[in-house]
């Protein structure tokens, strides 16, 4: 692996090549799966509206680095909090969709690029970067600090005052678990009626670099066919985290314990929120 720079043989770059794409979507199941998405989100929009856009410096200009199908960005600009978003997403199929289902809800204010955020100068005067759904533990195994790079990038990106937020887990539990399994922890999971694929089944190991090693074997609903992805994860503390954000020049630290927040989130799941300086 190079380990100076991004590039596309990181199995974190093309692992997400595929999901989402268009062809496995009837127009139906496209619509109740856009449906689903703007609802899994309602809780960082809340969350966003709580803590982000109360400031009277709020602008509404928000990027997502890891975007997905856009569907944070999309819920934002729903509930009237988001006059500019930007999304980025490096994996062609979820660009695609993302563009879709932006047609689909008549979205006005996302545009999205299918880039990889290394790519990229930096964004003037933002309010909010967010990378939720594992997106920094993804980048960060990527090459030598790329973490710093990235870090770096989100603080420039942003307007004084601004603020980053990150949705992460610890895998304290998986850690757990791993460490009575022999280094290959086997673990299966069931998708909603309204996703194409019903069922996951993960092998988890650790790497060298004590980064979590996430193989995904996915079996389509009605047909049974096969495809598989492979992510590198980098575990973090709260602690830890709020140690390098301040290190990246980010202030007033927040972290949210989610497996104590709401109905649905996870053991070892927090998001953390940090501001740029005044
Ligand atoms: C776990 S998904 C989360 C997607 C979305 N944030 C959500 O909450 O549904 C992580 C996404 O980050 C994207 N990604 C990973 N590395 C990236 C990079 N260097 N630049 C842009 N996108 C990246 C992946 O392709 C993937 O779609």
């Amino acid at each position: 692996m190079d380990t100076t720079t991004s590039n596309s043989r990181h199995v974190n770059l093309s692992a997400y090549e595929g999901v989402e794409a268009l062809e496995n979507f009837t127009p139906e199941r496209f619509a109740d799966y856009c449906r689903d998405k703007l609802l899994s989100s309602d809780k960082f929009v809340e969350f966003i509206r709580q803590h982000c856009a109360h400031d009277p410096d709020w602008q509404g200009k928000v990027a997502e680095i890891g975007s997905g199908n856009s569907k944070l960005l999309y819920n934002l600009e729903k509930q009237g909090l988001l006059k500019e978003g930007l999304g980025i997403e490096i994996s062609r199929s979820r660009h695609e969709f993302a563009n879709k289902f932006a047609e689909h809800i008549g979205s006005q204010r996302v545009t999205n690029l299918n880039e990889d955020v290394f790519n990229l100068p930096t964004l003037t005067g933002y309010d909010l970067v967010i990378g939720v759904d594992i997106v920094l533990q993804l980048i960060s195994p990527l090459f030598d600090k790329a973490e710093d790079r990235l870090l770096d990038w989100v603080h420039s990106s942003l307007r004084p005052g601004g603020r980053v937020l990150f949705e992460l887990w610890d895998f304290e539990y998986f850690k757990a678990l791993l460490a009575q399994s022999d280094n290959a922890l086997r673990l299966w999971e069931e998708f909603p009626a309204s996703d194409p694929f019903e069922y996951c089944l993960a092998t988890l190991s650790f790497d060298d670099n004590k980064d979590i090693v996430w193989d995904k074997r996915f079996i389509r609903r009605s047909c049974g066919q096969r495809s598989e992805f492979s992510n590198i994860l980098r575990p973090y503390s709260p602690e830890g985290i709020t140690k390098i954000l301040a290190q990246a020049g980010f202030v007033n630290p927040l972290v949210i314990d989610c497996s104590k927040e709401g109905p649905d989130g996870a053991q070892g799941e927090f998001l953390v929120l940090a501001q740029k300086a005044l």
